[in-house]
């Protein structure tokens, strides 16, 4: 009789030598890292500072990010201590799985001490103790707070009284900076010529989302981003069904920082074949429960994409990313989930003063 739970010798074997989908390899952080010239300077903004939007940094310390990141990505055995001795909460109110775990992993790659909270009922929030007063506590026995909750309010409650950086995880409805910083960092990995402002018109790349910027927090923080590197999209097409004037505001605030967004409705089939970058995501957090939206856009190995067109999803994901797309040179989606570790390791760093232990010049 086979036993299901003590594989054979010889399967254990086929186990440890099965071929996983290449995450695309170090060859493109390389590239990167040596397109961009470090300059720590540029990373001074970030030292001590809260993570709350998208949009709050300047091109070039988003750009040193990403290079730290790449460099991170590029030697992952080099730097195992720049965090030890530094200690991490990790308060997680809403489920995550790549958030939560990749910010883990990313401390705990840098020598770093976590407390995990992964149930607000286990802490004082159960008898009715505010936000501001956990924060408070918060500042006596960590160095870093990563906040994830259902209400938009709750990151600027906790804010109030902390005095060291809180990162938001993504509240609510609202936003998710440091999912964008990992969208773009994979973009520029994969194009690191986008990163010149003087890129010729005809260089730049053609994106397609498929998503819902009012309802998507993942989509409306990487509009946010992309509005700082306006000049590296020839077009930003916007596929939903949900177009409403709210959302009309919302773009043209966008298209008035110079990325030209184009709202294109359901009218995908039409666009796709042009697109450089499709990203999708289908779901939204709407307090202790998720819509889906778009249930007409499905990508799978039928979709006419351009030939060497990448697809990008911030997972979890639905029906609408086929699992048979994993295995074709179009997945860029499992190289974006790996890369954010490298992209969280770099803004820790950063964000707690540990830069000098790892630039090459300070
Ligand atoms: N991308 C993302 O936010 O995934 P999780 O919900 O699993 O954290």
């Amino acid at each position: 009789m086979v036993n299901k739970e003590h594989p054979k010798v010889e399967d254990q074997a086929h186990i440890r030598t099965r071929e996983k989908p290449d995450v695309q390899g170090d060859a493109h952080p390389k590239q990167l890292l040596r397109t961009i010239i470090e300059d720590g300077d540029n990373l001074l903004p970030l030292e001590h500072q809260h993570i709350l939007h998208a949009d709050q940094f300047s091109a070039e310390t988003l750009l040193q990010l990403f290079r730290l990141a790449a460099k991170y990505e590029a030697n992952p055995e080099r730097f195992s201590t720049p965090l030890q001795g530094k200690i991490l909460v990790s308060a997680f109110y809403e489920p995550s799985t790549r958030t939560r775990l990749s910010f883990e992993s990313a401390w705990h790659r840098l020598g770093g001490d976590i407390m995990s909270i992964t149930d607000r009922s286990t802490t004082g929030i159960a008898k009715g103790e505010s936000l501001a007063d956990v924060g408070e506590m918060f500042n006596n026995y960590a160095d870093c707070v990563v906040l994830r909750d259902t209400r938009q309010e709750s990151l600027m409650e906790m804010r109030e009284s902390l005095r060291i950086p809180i990162i938001n995880a993504g509240n609510g409805l609202d936003e998710h900076p440091t999912q964008a910083m990992a969208d773009l960092y994979t973009i520029f990995k994969w194009r690191p010529e986008l990163i010149k402002k003087s890129l010729p018109k005809d260089e730049r790349v053609s994106i397609g989302i498929i998503g819902v910027p009012d309802k998507m927090r993942t989509v409306r923080s990487l509009l946010k981003i992309f509005s700082i590197f306006p000049h590296a999209f020839s077009h930003v097409y916007l596929f939903n069904e949900e177009a409403d004037e709210a959302n009309e505001e919302l773009i043209q605030s966008f298209r008035d920082r110079g990325l030209n967004v184009v709202q294109a409705g359901s009218k995908f089939d039409k666009h796709v074949s042009n697109l450089d970058v499709v990203y999708i995501n289908a779901i939204a957090w709407t307090g202790d429960d998720f819509e889906t939206f778009g249930t007409n856009f499905v990508l799978n190995k039928d979709t006419p994409f351009k030939e060497d067109a990448i697809v990008l999803h911030p997972l979890a994901r639905g029906h609408e990313l086929s699992t048979d797309l994993d295995d074709t040179r179009f997945n860029w989606y499992f190289a974006q989930a790996r890369g954010a570790v490298f992209l969280r390791m770099a803004l820790l760093t950063c964000l707690v003063h540990r830069k000098g232990r790892v630039l090459d010049v300070v």
